[in-house]
Order: structure tokens, then sequence, then C-alpha cells
């Protein structure tokens, strides 16, 4: 997609993690190697950016979610245009953008959060023809990413327990 005065959308691929790295300043934290490698090399997982010359100064990314009842719709997970270079069509390009791919890809729709007071969010998810929003309530958990990475014994135990047929069913 070209956006006029040398900016374009792109889909990286792997390989691409180059790009993402230069586009660190766009992140809420700074990208690592591993990780951005591990998201390129997802299917599912999508990740345009606005590239200015050699600048990138936008991304969007998104992620197929698929449940049985419902088949698969796009979450948008993060949306960052650079200050220098907003209100200037970019966002809701890349926004269009990741709305296309998802068509491209069958997903029934898309969806995405942002806190109630994100004006300038709202409004480009707006101009990129998303619905009014709905009210909603998030939930999160913290993990100690220190503790032992592998299922400890009782889990291991539960897991086998879970494999057992139910008394009832003996
Ligand atoms: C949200 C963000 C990506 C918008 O990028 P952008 O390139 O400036 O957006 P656009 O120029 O494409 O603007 C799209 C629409 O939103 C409107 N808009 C953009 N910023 C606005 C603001 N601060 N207040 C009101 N409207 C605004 C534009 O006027 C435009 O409307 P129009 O198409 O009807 O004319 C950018 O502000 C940003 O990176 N913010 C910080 C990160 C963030 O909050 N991301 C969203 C997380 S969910």
């Amino acid at each position: 997609m070209s956006l006029g005065a040398g900016l374009s959308i792109v889909l990286l691929a792997p390989g691409d993690e180059g790009v993402v790295l230069a586009g660190a300043d766009l992140f809420d934290a700074p990208p690592t190697a591993a990780w951005t490698a591990q998201f390129l090399s997802c299917e599912s997982h999508h990740l345009l950016a606005a590239v200015a010359g050699d600048d990138v100064v936008g991304f969007v990314s998104g992620v197929e979610t698929t449940h049985p009842d419902k088949g698969t719709e796009m979450f948008l997970y993060e949306l960052s245009v650079h200050p220098d270079h907003r209100n200037r069509g970019i966002g809701r390009a890349l926004v269009e953008a990741l709305a296309d791919r998802a068509r491209g890809r069958g997903c029934y729709g898309m969806w995405v959060a942002t806190e109630p007071d994100n004006t300038a969010a709202l409004a480009t998810y707006r101009a990129a023809g998303a619905a009014p929003p709905e009210p909603c309530v998030t939930l999160g958990w913290a993990f100690d990413l220190a503790g032992p990475t592998l299922p400890g014994p009782e889990l291991q135990l539960a897991g086998w327990a879970l494999a057992q047929p139910h008394p009832s069913q003996v």
C-alpha cells in the first residue's frame, strides 16, 4: 500500500527482524530479536510496518484467534505511529491494511481494546471502520517467570489424574 511521499505499508516476514528492531521506539518496551523472530515465524501472527525511506514510522500487529464455536477473528494487538508522523493518515492506513489481511485470511471480524480516554486511538479505529465501542472489563494475571517453567509434580499428577476415567465411568 502506498501513502504517497515515499511512505508505504509492508507486511513483515521471517528475516525482517531488523525492521522491527529499527523501529524499537515505537513499542512499549524494546523488542528482542528472539521474540520478534518467534512472532514473525507464526503464520497466525501479523506485523505490518509503515516505512518512510529507511525509517520505520509506524506498525500494527495482529493475532488470529480461533474458537470451536466461532471460527477465526483477528485481534489487533498493538498500533503505534511515531509522534513526528501522526495525523497524516498512517494509523488509519495501518488498521485498514490489517483488516484487509484479516478478510483475506477468512476472519469473520477484528477487534481491539483501548483505554476509554485514548482519543487518538478511538478516532483512528472509528475512521478505519470499527463499530461504536462496547463496555468491557479486562482482568489479568502476572506470573513469576523466575519460578520453574516445567509443571511441578503436583501438576503432572493432576494431568495423570485427568487422563484416568472418572470413577462414575469405571
Ligand atoms: C493512535 C495513533 C496510532 C493514531 O495514528 P495517526 O497516524 O496519528 O492516525 P491518523 O492520522 O490515521 O488519524 C486517523 C483518524 O483519527 C483522528 N485522530 C488522530 N489523532 C487524533 C487525536 N489526537 N484527537 C482526535 N482525533 C484524532 C484523525 O483526525 C483521523 O480522523 P479522520 O480519518 O476522520 O480524518 C497514534 O496517535 C499513536 O501512535 N498513539 C500512541 C499509541 C497508541 O495509543 N496506540 C493505540 C493503542 S490501542
